[in-house]
C-alpha cells in the first residue's frame, strides 16, 4: 500500500473505487472498504481511501479539534484490507487556495431540507460538498462509497454528483451496529459509559417509530423514547428518503434522528414503514 501525502502520488490509482474518510477507522469504515473490495473485483480499479479531517465541514471548531486522529493505526488496517492507496493529505493539498466551502448556491436541494442537518450544522454540507468534489478531482475515482449512517450526506452526494453528469457511482453501504443496535461511529470514542448508555436510546427512538403507521405518530413515538433515555433531542423526523421532504403515499422512507448526548452529537436513520 502507498501512503500518498498530495496530488503528485494519485496519478497511478485514477479510475479505482475511493473510499472518503475522516480517520479513526472503525468496523464501520472496514464495512464501507469491503464495498469497494467487492466494486473494484467486479469493474476493476484500486481501492483508495482517504483520510482527510475536513476543518470546513465542522461548524464548532471544538469538535474539530477533538476529533479523534489515528494515522498509523488507520495506515496498519487499510494495508490488511487490501488498500492500494490511502490518500492523506495536509490542508494546503486539498485547499490549495486557502480553506474554502462551496457557495450555497452550488449546494442540492437536499442539502438544506427544513428541520435537519443544516437546521443544526449551519454549513456543513457546503463544506462537505467542497472536500468530496474536491476529493474526486484528486483521485478520479469511477465509484465511490459512503455510509448510509450520514443518511443526508449520501442524499448530498448522489445529488452533487448527478448535477455534475453523473459519471461517478456513488454506493451506498448499510449501518453497521454494536450487538445492543448502536450505530458505529467515530464519535462513539468520545462517549462515557452513561453517554454510551443513553445515546443508545436514539436507535430504540428508531426502532419505536416502526411500530406507527404515520409520519407525526413515529416522530412522537422516536422523541419520546430519545428524551426519556437522556438525549438532548436535535431531530426526530421520518421524511422521503431520497428527497427529504414530507413523506409521499408509495416512496420509500425514512427516519432520521440526532442528539447530543455527554456534549457528543449523535445521528443515526432507518428505513420506515417497509
Ligand atoms: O462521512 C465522512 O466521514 C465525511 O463527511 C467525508 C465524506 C469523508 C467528507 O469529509
Amino acid at each position: 500500500m502507498q501512503i500518498v501525502r498530495d496530488a503528485s502520488g494519485l496519478a497511478d490509482f485514477s479510475g479505482g473505487v475511493l473510499v472518503p474518510t475522516m480517520g479513526a477507522l472503525h468496523a464501520g469504515h472496514m464495512a464501507l472498504i469491503e464495498r469497494a473490495a467487492a466494486l473494484a473485483g467486479e469493474g476493476g480499479g484500486d481501492i483508495v481511501v482517504s483520510l482527510f479531517v475536513n476543518p470546513t465541514q465542522f461548524n464548532d471548531p471544538s469538535d474539530f479539534e477533538r476529533y479523534p486522529r489515528s494515522l498509523e493505526d488507520d495506515a496498519r488496517k487499510c494495508e490488511a484490507a487490501g488498500v492500494a492507496c490511502l490518500f492523506a493529505p495536509d490542508v494546503g493539498a486539498v485547499y490549495p487556495r486557502g480553506v474554502e466551502s462551496a457557495p450555497e448556491s452550488a449546494l442540492p436541494r437536499v442539502a438544506t431540507a427544513p428541520g435537519l442537518e443544516d437546521r443544526f450544522r449551519p454549513g456543513h454540507f457546503a463544506g462537505v460538498c467542497a472536500v468530496v468534489s474536491r476529493l474526486f478531482e484528486l483521485t478520479r475515482p469511477r465509484a465511490a462509497v459512503f455510509g448510509e449512517k450520514d443518511w443526508q450526506q449520501l442524499c448530498v452526494i448522489r445529488a452533487m454528483v448527478e448535477r455534475a453528469g453523473g459519471k461517478i457511482e456513488i454506493e451506498p453501504c448499510p449501518t453497521v451496529r454494536e450487538a445492543d443496535g448502536m450505530a458505529l461511529s467515530s464519535r462513539n470514542a468520545l462517549l462515557s459509559a452513561d453517554a454510551r448508555r443513553r445515546g443508545l436510546s436514539i436507535w430504540r427512538g428508531l426502532e419505536a417509530a416502526q411500530v406507527e403507521t404515520d409520519p407525526p405518530a413515529a416522530e412522537r413515538a422516536m422523541r419520546r423514547m430519545m428524551e426519556v433515555g437522556g438525549v438532548e433531542v436535535e431531530y426526530a423526523a421520518v421524511r422521503d428518503a431520497a428527497t427529504l421532504e414530507a413523506v409521499r403515499p408509495g416512496r420509500p422512507a425514512r427516519a432520521l434522528a440526532a442528539g447530543v448526548v455527554g456534549g457528543v452529537r449523535l445521528i443515526d436513520n432507518m428505513p420506515w414503514g417497509v
